[in-house]
């Protein structure tokens, strides 16, 4: 059976993600004794003292009912009992292409009002914009004297947020394609990297490949040769390749309808090499971190968990001297593996509410000593993660480790032997399921292999 015909287009399955939504809305606004959700989806900004406009990003709030990303101007409302409806700018305008006409398979499902200028939306919200939640930036405020100013009342973003970490099923389709589309690009730009291109390249490579430019995509891309890959956010992209060359650090995802994957991936330029043997361990790693994406699994539990899994990696390799809890204990681990084991990934790469506690709001504190993870709450069936851990050789945090007295636990040499490549990430999109994860990565790379 293909995949397309094994699992439902997301088409199929909006209308039961509209359902999920409204129930959410409806509940979201009771909590906060109000009788209307209005969602504006932004407006463009522009640099100070200039014309020139920023890319327009897309208010999450609105795009998680429409798949409708270059939209600015136009609204969502949605009232309990009634349909949703859209109200849709299409400008007159005769400097820029304006949006096309509604369609698609999510027309049928609203209400839809089309204006020709921002300011008409306001005749077509609620009368009594007192009764709105209103979700957005001060931006898209309305009406005379601002009546339609975003509010973002807390109990509603505290609901709302906090469910929007259980994808339904037509977001799961949605993340799919997203992670089909950066794996067809990772793997142009690999293709890139062993013809000799620089970074700069390999990063026209992806864009060309993923059919999306940079403005497009869901982040920035990291485009890292050699020592480069130890800038956990490399964001430049030189115009010639190191010569020689050794290793290839590519972070970098896809959108499709305003949901994101995050894809990474290392090589090594000589696949005979021992960097290429420490990519493969921690590619076991990885992996063996993926299946721990288990409905009641502390997420908290599994970034620990990876530092001693990469702590005994390095242990093999001889970077290390120490037993993996000592490393854990005494920071030596993290000077290795600087950042988070991952987070929550849907309409914005890093998702909300990564700490919340409860649709009431409250935090769920990071472990102490791990300031950069970015979700700590329990996996649950529909969540979606990233798994990313990674080993890096890094000047200054190996400096810093000396300084603390634990210049004793690493063999330094190891350490001059590997510093050349920069580091490695691995990096997966994962669903929690009731059963077994599903890697959306790995899914579509095999999927890629099998033609
Ligand atoms: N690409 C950003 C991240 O991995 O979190
Ligand atoms: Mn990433
Ligand atoms: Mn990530």
């Amino acid at each position: 059976m293909s995949p397309s015909s094994a699992t439902p287009s997301p088409a199929h399955l909006y209308a039961d993600h509209l359902a999920v939504l409204a129930e959410r809305s409806q509940t979201a606004l009771a909590r906060a004794g109000l009788d209307h959700l209005v969602v504006p989806s932004g407006t463009l900004h522009y640099q100070v003292f200039d014309d020139r406009d920023y890319p327009y990003a897309v208010n999450p709030q609105f795009k998680h009912w429409l798949p409708l990303t270059r939209n600015p101007g136009s609204w969502l409302v949605f009232t309990p009992g009634q349909r949703p409806k859209l109200i849709y700018l299409q400008p007159r305008d005769y400097w820029h292409v304006v949006p096309e006409a509604p369609s698609g398979y999510w027309v049928e499902h609203f209400d839809i009002v089309v204006i020709r200028r921002p300011e008409e939306a306001q005749q077509h919200l609620p009368k009594n914009a007192a009764r709105c939640a209103i979700l957005g930036e001060p931006q898209s405020a309305l009406g005379k004297y601002g009546a339609y100013l975003p509010n973002n009342p807390q109990a509603v973003l505290d609901y709302l947020d906090y469910h929007r970490a259980y994808k339904t099923p037509y977001e799961i389709a949605m993340l799919r394609e997203a992670s089909r589309r950066g794996v067809r690009a990772h793997r142009a730009a690999e293709r890139a990297f062993r013809a000799g291109a620089s970074e700069f390249g390999i990063h026209l490579a992806y864009c060309q490949a993923a059919g999306q430019d940079a403005t497009e995509l869901p982040y920035h891309n990291i485009v890292a040769l050699d020592t480069h890959a130890a800038v956990l956010h490399y964001t430049e992209f030189d115009r010639l390749p190191p010569d020689p060359v050794h290793s290839f650090l590519l972070d970098a995802g896809a959108s499709h309808g305003g949901y994101a994957s995050d894809i990474t991936r290392t090589h090594a330029h000589d696949t005979a090499s021992e960097f290429q043997a420490l990519i493969d361990a921690v590619d076991r790693a990885q992996q063996a971190m993926c299946a721990q994406v288990r409905a009641g699994f502390d997420y908290r539990q599994l970034h620990l968990d990876a530092h001693l899994a990469l702590a005994g990696v390095l242990r093999d390799f001889g970077v290390i001297k120490v037993a993996p809890e000592t490393a854990l204990e005494t920071g030596v681990s993290a000077a290795f593996f600087p950042h988070g084991i991952g987070h929550g990934i849907g309409l914005q790469v890093h998702d909300v509410a990564g700490f919340a506690a409860s649709d009431h709001g409250g935090t769920i504190d990071k472990p102490e000593g791990h300031p950069y993870l970015r979700l700590t709450r329990t996996l649950e069936p529909g969540m979606v993660v990233t798994i990313e851990p990674g080993v890096y050789f890094v000047d200054m945090l190996l400096e810093d480790l000396r300084d603390a007295g634990h210049g004793d636990s690493v063999d330094w040499d190891r350490v001059a032997a590997f510093r050349p490549y920069g580091g490695i990430r691995i990096e997966d999109n994962v669903v929690c399921t009731v059963d077994a994860p599903v890697n959306l990565t790995r899914e579509a790379f095999a999927g890629l292999d099998a033609g």
